[in-house]
């Protein structure tokens, strides 16, 4: 109700400067005794028939936080209180980076978008894995994984299995993030040999700990790219797919800051990214769930994904634009379209448009 107002002092502020302000602000009120309780009632989600089970999680409803928002673990409580029912910290690299340098967020406001460079900056999976040494439970907390900026890429996998070695442990799952447009050369690890070894190496890694791994997919693949990318996820027995990541397209976007680099998210998005989703669920046939990011903002984008035959959603932009009640705004919708159709449980809903 408020946010509109909120917004546009945050707006008047750089996009990241507006984020640290954010969480900063979240954490303060947290730490007021009964603040929790009062942020919880007052942005619940709707939970009834929502449940959805992932690679053998339960989340309370299908509607995550997305990477890179809460990339070093710092606002993991604040988002849980927000009502997401799952939350992806990362991209974590192993040695803290700075990343690009800034300004590297950009707002597409008439467009409902955004475009970042941000270059991973991380501070690193120690520091992380501290932090998440008192993680927030009662919801799956992701990890998700990359590699440091200087690292080679013939070099990369070393890099994902020593992150996941250090934070697996304090993770529900662990998400292979090889689609970020930002790091130089990073999407070529979609490449079947480079996959291979990588998967190969993080499947070794995981002998002992058996977390579900995701791998989270660009966009910007071909459907005969993203094609040998799902053979290949699913013959190193990856738990569940991630699509998708940002753009380095620009699908209809001609605001002030249309052209500069980095990957788009938010509204422009959804098309794309919904199409990706669509060639995944062809090509896993059912084998592993998906969840489907990119363009997420309303509760009728959330009921598509799931007719589509993602098992859950995360969403990183529309909360940007709509505020801390998104969660309780999606949730709260994708319940009226379920009773609107009928519909008792989300279980019925994942998939239905295969349905024959
Ligand atoms: C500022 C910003 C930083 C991001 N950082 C990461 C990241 O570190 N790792 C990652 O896998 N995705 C990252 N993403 C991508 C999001 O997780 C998500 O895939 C993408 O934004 C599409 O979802 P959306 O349209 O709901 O924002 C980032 C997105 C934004 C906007």
């Amino acid at each position: 109700m408020l946010y509109p107002l909120l917004r546009s002092a945050l707006f008047k502020l750089d996009p990241e400067a507006a984020h640290e302000r954010t969480v900063r602000t979240l954490n303060a009120a947290l730490a007021v005794p009964g603040m929790a309780t009062i942020i919880k009632n007052m942005y619940r989600p709707a939970t009834r028939g929502m449940q959805t089970t992932i690679a053998g999680m339960t989340m309370a409803h299908p509607v995550g936080l997305a990477a890179g928002f809460d990339k070093h673990a710092d606002v993991t409580y604040g988002m849980a209180c927000l009502g997401f029912s799952h939350i992806e910290v990362g991209t974590v690299t192993p040695r803290p980076q700075a990343g690009n340098p800034k300004p590297r967020m950009f707002r597409l406001a008439p467009e409902h978008g955004l475009i970042n460079r941000m270059g991973f900056n991380s501070d690193g999976m120690d520091v992380v894995a501290q932090r998440l040494a008192n993680r927030p439970t009662g919801l799956p907390i992701g990890i998700n994984v990359g590699k440091n900026r200087d690292t080679a890429l013939d070099a990369a996998t070393a890099d994902y299995v020593a992150a996941y070695t250090r934070l697996a442990p304090h993770a529900d799952y662990v998400a292979l993030n090889i689609s970020s447009p930002n790091t130089p050369g990073l999407r070529q690890l979609h490449e079947t040999s480079a996959l291979q070894e990588l998967l190969g190496a993080i499947r070794d890694a995981n002998t002992t700990l058996h977390k579900p791994i995701f791998l989270k997919i660009s966009p910007d693949e071909t459907p005969a790219q993203l094609e040998q990318v799902i053979a290949t996820a699913l013959d190193y027995g990856i738990s569940g797919i991630i699509a998708t990541n940002t753009t380095i397209t620009r699908p209809g976007v001609q605001s002030t800051h249309a052209n500069e680099a980095g990957g788009l998210s938010g509204a422009p998005l959804n098309a794309l990214s919904m199409a990706t989703l669509r060639t995944v669920v062809a090509l896993t046939e059912g084998r592993v769930p998906i969840i489907s990011v990119g363009g997420i903002s309303t509760a009728a984008d959330v009921y598509a994904r799931l007719k589509a035959g993602a098992s859950a959603v995360q969403i990183y932009t529309a909360m940007v634009y709509s505020g801390p009640a998104v969660v309780a705004q999606l949730t709260w919708g994708l319940a009226a379209l379920m009773r609107r159709d009928g519909v008792k449980d989300i279980t019925q809903v994942i998939g239905s448009d295969h349905a024959s």
